[in-house]
């Protein structure tokens, strides 16, 4: 059975104390609400997940970064390496969220090099893909995709591969209040499930996690998530106060 992920990631939000607060919350919170098939993970700004981490620690929630370089080292001024998250018995990295594509110009690339680091360094990393409006308009949200996946993991081996989470988040759906249907999210995702499978075999594609990302809610959770290809959330917004963060979680049954 595919495990559930429902990860909030904070983004450039929440000070300290807010975010202490946060995951207090949650990880009180969660004990007996949510179904034992679903993971919960943190993933606030670096500077804070040291904090996170040790007020995790007897915890089942985990943590995650937002982001790492592709080096283990160096003189890459304000950059954190994939081993020094490891080091800290961080979980997961996402790698290549739109954001960093769009904001940072960051290529599929430079992605597939972040990936090697951080699985090389034993991260899990959480793989972004998503198409933007135009491109949706334009009827080229399937090839976009694939070409994301494609370039960013389709040189890892069955092995490494067999370690990765994807996330789909249409650019037009993150931070906008505008969700896809569940019927446009599960097209994308049994899409990308079977080129997956052409490529590593069907046994691996089915135990692949594939989060959706983009305005999920409490409101829109249930039906997005009883898709029969949507394995989680990557959520933003509504991760920011523990009620909605739970409630989308309580939403996996
Ligand atoms: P959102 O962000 O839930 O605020 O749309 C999702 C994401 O960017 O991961």
């Amino acid at each position: 059975m595919r495990k559930y992920i429902i990860a909030g990631n904070w983004k450039m939000n929440l000070n300290l104390e807010q975010g202490y607060g946060l995951v207090t919350e949650i990880s009180g919170m969660m004990q007996d609400e949510i179904h034992s098939n679903v993971e919960l993970v943190v993933i606030p700004p670096f500077i804070h997940l040291h904090g996170v981490q040790t007020l995790l620690k007897d915890s089942p929630v985990k943590t995650g970064a937002q982001n790492c370089h592709h080096k283990t080292g160096g003189a890459y001024t304000g950059e954190i390496s994939p081993t020094m998250l490891a080091d800290m018995k961080i979980d997961y990295v996402i790698i290549g969220h739109s954001e960093r594509r769009q904001y940072f110009g960051e290529t599929n690339a430079l992605l597939a090099e972040k990936i090697n680091a951080a699985l090389d360094a034993g991260l899990t990393p959480i793989y972004c893909f998503g198409e933007t409006l135009e491109e949706r308009e334009a009827g080229q949200e399937l090839n976009v995709n694939f070409q994301q996946v494609k370039e960013g993991l389709f040189h890892l081996s069955e092995e490494q591969f067999s370690k990765m989470v994807l996330a789909y988040e249409p650019v037009w759906a993150i931070g906008t209040g505008k969700t896809a249907t569940s019927e446009q999210a599960q097209e994308i995702h049994s899409f990308i499930r079977s080129k997956i499978s052409e490529k590593y075999g069907n046994a691996l594609a089915e135990e692949i996690s594939i989060l959706y990302g983009g305005s999920m809610k409490p409101g829109n959770a249930s039906e997005l998530l009883s898709c029969k290809d949507i394995d989680g959330g990557l959520i933003g917004g509504a991760a920011l106060e523990s009620r909605s963060f739970i409630d989308i979680a309580k939403a996996v049954v």
